[in-house]
This record gives structure tokens, sequence and C-alpha cells, in this order.
């Protein structure tokens, strides 16, 4: 059983962080080999992935959305920097709340992060900086059922102590009226507890006609982090 005061301790974020990950990773969290190359993706709360940067140069057609695209490449750096070391605290004294088998190490993450950065970063200040879009949830700036799928990573759910139910399901009725469907992960606290914000969430959705489900993933690494949220219209 997790205390909280051992928790708050483990990782003390201030705010969501700019931590991104790379597209092998998104495939795992969102099983994403079924789905066709040609649909169109949304990655909200993209942060400084290099998803939409690798999807794009495996031919696929994806737009990213995040507040962090009004700030220029330098600031986005810096802010990565100012939280890794937070980050990195957090990783390593909550060990025991992770399945190391894919990374090895937080020191392995870590290097992974900057990799991530860095191609974001050659795309978001080069050639694909109008796949980035500055807008936040709730509120997209795309007309209804302008993209096929919409992605949102390490960001609903995860960071549930700071956005409340009411946004959570605003955020989804939003990402549900843009995209055909939406899948979502992971759905555990930051503090390795299932969300208590997924129940209510979900049967909130069902009243406004949406179809949630959870989908077992092919990874883990918050450990129980196994499953993805799927909402679709019909
Ligand atoms: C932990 S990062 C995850 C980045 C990426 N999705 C990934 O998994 O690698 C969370 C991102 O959510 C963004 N964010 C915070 N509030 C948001 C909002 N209301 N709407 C959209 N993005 C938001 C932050 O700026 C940050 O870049």
């Amino acid at each position: 059983m997790i205390k909280e005061a051992e928790t708050t301790k483990e990782f003390d974020l201030k705010g969501v962080v700019p931590w991104g990950r790379r597209f092998d990773e998104y495939e795992a969290f969102f099983n994403l080999r079924d789905v066709p190359r040609a649909a169109s993706v949304l990655d909200v709360g993209g942060g400084p992935a290099s998803f939409a940067a690798e999807a794009s140069s495996r031919g696929m057609t994806v737009t990213a959305v995040d507040p962090l695209y009004a700030a220029d490449g330098a600031s986005i750096r810096r802010r990565f920097e100012e939280t890794c070391e937070d980050m990195m605290a957090g990783l390593r004294s909550a060990r025991y709340r992770f399945r190391w088998a894919r990374y090895g190490s937080p020191e392995q993450i870590e290097k992974i992060r900057r990799e991530a950065l860095e191609i974001f970063l050659a795309d978001f200040e080069g050639e694909g900086r109008a796949r980035y879009v500055p807008a936040s949830l709730p509120h997209l700036p795309f007309a209804s059922d302008a993209h096929a799928l919409a992605l949102c990573s390490h960001l609903l759910f995860l960071y549930g102590d700071e956005l409340d139910c009411a946004f959570h399901v605003a955020a989804l009725r939003e990402l549900a009226r843009v995209a055909r469907e939406v899948r979502v992960f992971p759905l555990i606290n930051l503090d390795g507890r299932p969300s208590s914000h997924l129940p209510v969430v979900m049967s909130e959705l069902e009243e406004l006609g949406l179809f949630p489900e959870l989908v077992t993933v092919p990874f883990e690494f918050q450990i129980g982090a196994t499953q993805m949220l799927r909402v679709r219209r019909e």
C-alpha cells in the first residue's frame, strides 16, 4: 500500500511536465498497428514527444496540439531542462513502482526522452512547424470529425490530482467531437494508483451517448498500467 506522504515526495513536479516519448512507445501505448497509414491522427498534449515527427517521416498524417507550442524551441528546451531533475528524482525514488524490462534504468529513460526532444525540436523548428498547433483542452481548433483518431498520452488521468473529473469529461467530449475515435494512456495516477476519475468519467461519457471501453495494450511500465481508454461515437 502506497502512503500519501511517500508518493508526494516521489514525484514533486509542480505541474504537467514537458517530457516526451518516441514513436515506438506510442505504438505500444495505443496498439497503433491497427491504424490505417492514411488515417489523420491527432496527438493532443503532444509536448516534446517525437511521435508526430517520426510518424510523419513514416508517411502518416499527424497533427500535434499543446499549449507549449506557443513557445519557441529554446524555451521548450529550457522547460525540459528545468523539470528533468525532478522527473529523474521521482523515477529513482519510485523505482519499485515500475517494470524495468523495457527501459533498464532511469538513466536510460532520460536518454530516450532527450532523443525524443531533439527529434521533436528539429521538426518543430524546421520543416514540420505546421503540424504543431498551440491549443489547450478542453477546446480544440478543429472542425467536427476533422480527424480519424485522437491520441492523448500521459496527460489525462495521469495528472488527475491537477485536472478534475469535469475537466476530463469536457476534454474527452471535445476529443470525440474532432475525431471519430479517441485513445488515452495511461489510466493510472502519477502516484501509481488507478485513476479515481476513470469510472465516473466513463459513466458520464456513456450518458452523453459515447461508447467508452478499456482495452489491454502490449505495454507496462507503471505497474498495473496495462490498459488504454478507447472512446467511440458508435
Ligand atoms: C507529460 S507531457 C506528455 C507529452 C506526450 N504526450 C508524451 O506522452 O510523450 C504532457 C503534455 O501535456 C500538455 N498539456 C498540459 N495541459 C494541457 C491541456 N489543457 N491541453 C493540451 N495539452 C496540455 C503539457 O504542455 C505537456 O507537454
